[in-house]
């Protein structure tokens, strides 16, 4: 159990009633008596890209907290008996129970899931109270579409500190061979928001989407509407796990070419003319060689339109 020793509260480590000045001074300490919380990143699934304080944190905390889809990741550093599974109930952004165009199913489990969170507040608050050492465990990197990023503001009054990870999406460059560099754009997305083509930029741009809700299957065709149909665009599947696997095509190809068969459960898309870099043979990124290099400076100029 990881518990600071703290003299009383009120008075110093002699037990004397503290002057005014180090009034503040004990209030640190009081605030140092309760306990922490780190939400950990855990990277995107090879087990040695685990940072070390990850594991450290992982190993020494009084709870570890995750989802049953890290179980295993998180058994391999966590103890036993700290490692608490919660209910997906917990995950995300939570939905009123009476909010607008909710079937009562989903209303339901909108109660379900507000009951459930106020517990769960309560229990870890009264951990963290009782000066022990929590641990939310994520993977890839905590910042980057969490299902736990609710707890910033649920334990607003606590200290909270966020331990970054490598993020699927720095592993999906790896595999890629793509670096974002001076010159280039990337942007983030959960593929939830309009989505652009991206013309509208001068830079190369590559978007980069966490399809956690919304499957390939739904944001391709999105993507045909919007982008020029030879733009590149790679899923790179389970990136950095045994299972890696990279799917690359145009916008106009790459559906057809996931026609039929089974993806994995885990991919990011990447799409837009910075990955024409990956996409050249020079790379050594495994595309297939039939989607050729794209360049938005020939697109522009087949149209007519000066660069
Ligand atoms: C809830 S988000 C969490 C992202 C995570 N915080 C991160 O930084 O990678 C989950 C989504 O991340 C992506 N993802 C996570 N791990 C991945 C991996 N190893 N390979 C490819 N995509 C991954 C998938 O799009 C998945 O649906």
């Amino acid at each position: 159990m990881m518990k600071p020793s703290h003299p009383s509260a009120g008075t110093d480590h002699l037990g004397r009633i503290p002057s005014e000045s180090s009034w503040s001074a004990v209030a640190d300490r009081e605030a140092c008596r309760r306990g922490l919380i780190y939400l950990v990143g855990l990277g995107p699934g090879d087990t040695d890209l685990v940072t070390l304080k990850a594991a450290r944190l992982l190993k020494d905390a009084d709870r570890v907290y995750c989802f049953d889809f890290l179980r295993e990741e998180v058994a391999r550093f966590a103890r036993p008996e700290a490692l608490t599974v919660v209910s997906p109930l917990l995950m995300g952004r939570s939905v009123a129970p009476g909010a607008e165009g909710l079937t009562p199913e989903l209303s339901e489990r909108a109660r379900q899931a507000v009951r459930a969170r106020a517990e769960f507040v309560s229990q870890v608050r009264a951990l963290v109270n009782a000066g022990r050492t929590v641990v939310f465990a994520d993977s890839g990197d905590p910042t980057l579409f969490s299902p736990w990023f609710w707890i910033e503001r649920a334990f607003a009054e606590l200290r909270i500190e966020v331990v970054p990870g490598a993020s699927s999406f720095n592993a999906a460059n790896a595999v890629l061979h793509l670096g974002v560099t001076v010159g280039s754009e990337v942007s983030l997305s959960a593929g939830t928001a309009p989505l652009g083509s991206g013309e509208e930029c001068p830079l190369p741009t590559t978007r980069v989407i966490f399809t956690h809700r919304f499957k390939a299957r739904d944001v391709l065709p999105q993507l045909a509407a919007r982008y020029p149909a030879d733009t590149p665009v790679a899923l790179v599947c389970e990136a950095s796990r045994s299972s890696q696997e990279v799917i690359t095509g145009t916008v106009g190809t790459v559906l057809d070419k996931i026609n039929g068969r089974d993806l994995p459960h885990l991919y990011v898309i990447d799409v837009g003319d910075g990955l024409v870099p990956a996409m050249s043979a020079r790379s050594g990124c495994p595309v297939d060689p039939s989607d050729g290099p794209t360049r938005r400076e020939d697109r522009v100029i087949a149209a007519g339109v000066p660069s």
